[in-house]
């Protein structure tokens, strides 16, 4: 029978092979491996400036804006496992979730404030790409999708604002949707596309639940992938356009 040959480290074994296709990075092939062959280290060129990795370049906005993303879609979901977009049950399930579900009020909050948690961030990220010029070509196409990625943004904030089903829901959603019919020609169009009627009701709530869970977050995640493969594709960030002096 062959004899295996015994482990000198763990890199060695294959357990370690299979997931990471390179030894420990004490050297530059291997280095550079663990940069090419990790998901999310690839999202960083093999070579990167000084300037680009200071914290008071990008201040991490972008990255706090993906992560509040993944917490949004993770308690997102753990709440509609109670919540039940009907006129009649939907303050009914808020209160629930609130009082009676094990954790639900840390849940719903967690939600909360991550939702205005993005909004700000994707502002302040917004304004820091602007700053430091990281509009210009060639990533001015990045600038275009992150527009979008704020308005997907702003839309997600704006639809679940209803769902809670209470004075301020109504009243918020009945205000906005006002606004929007004042538009001059497509205003009342415009108006009655949003309510799925003349006013907020069963008809409001469920177009608010459905463009809420599905489409703007599944928008979003496509999105983002694409911005973060510009960002690679475009040779990182602008900072990189300038290489440290050698
Ligand atoms: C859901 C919202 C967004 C997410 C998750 C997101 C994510 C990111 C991440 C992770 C980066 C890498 C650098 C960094 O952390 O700053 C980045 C860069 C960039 N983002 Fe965003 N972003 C969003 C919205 C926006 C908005 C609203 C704009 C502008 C209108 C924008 C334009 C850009 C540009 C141009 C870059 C390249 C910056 C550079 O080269 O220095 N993004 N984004």
């Amino acid at each position: 029978m062959a004899q295996s040959k015994p482990l000198t480290r763990l890199t060695d074994s294959r357990v370690w092979r299979s997931v990471f296709r390179h030894g420990w990075p004490d050297n530059p092939l291997d280095r550079s491996l663990t940069m090419t062959s990790n998901i999310f280290f690839h999202l960083h060129p093999v070579k990167v400036s000084h300037k680009s990795l200071r914290w008071t370049y990008t201040f991490g906005l972008g990255i706090m804006a993906t992560v509040l993303y993944s917490v949004l879609v993770f308690t997102g979901i753990l709440l509609m496992f109670y919540y039940v977009p009907s006129v009649e049950r939907a303050y009914p399930t808020m209160k629930e979730i609130q009082l009676s579900v094990p954790l639900g009020q840390f849940t719903r909050n967690m939600h909360r404030w991550a939702a205005h948690g993005m909004v700000l961030v994707v502002i302040l990220h917004m304004a820091r790409v602007f700053y430091t010029g990281a509009y210009k070509p060639p990533r001015e196409f990045n600038w275009v999708i992150g527009v979008v990625l704020l308005l997907l943004t702003l839309g997600a904030s704006f639809t679940g604002y209803l769902l809670p089903w209470d004075q301020l829901s109504y009243w918020a959603i009945t205000v906005g949707a006002n606004i929007a019919g004042y538009a001059p020609v497509a205003g009342p169009v415009m108006r009655e596309i949003l309510l799925g009627g003349t006013e907020v009701g069963q008809d409001t709530l469920i177009r608010f639940y459905t463009l809420h869970i599905a489409l703007l977050p599944l928008s979003l995640v496509l999105l983002i992938s694409v911005h973060l493969w510009r960002v690679r594709k475009d040779g990182g960030l602008a900072a990189n356009d300038v290489p440290d002096a050698e």
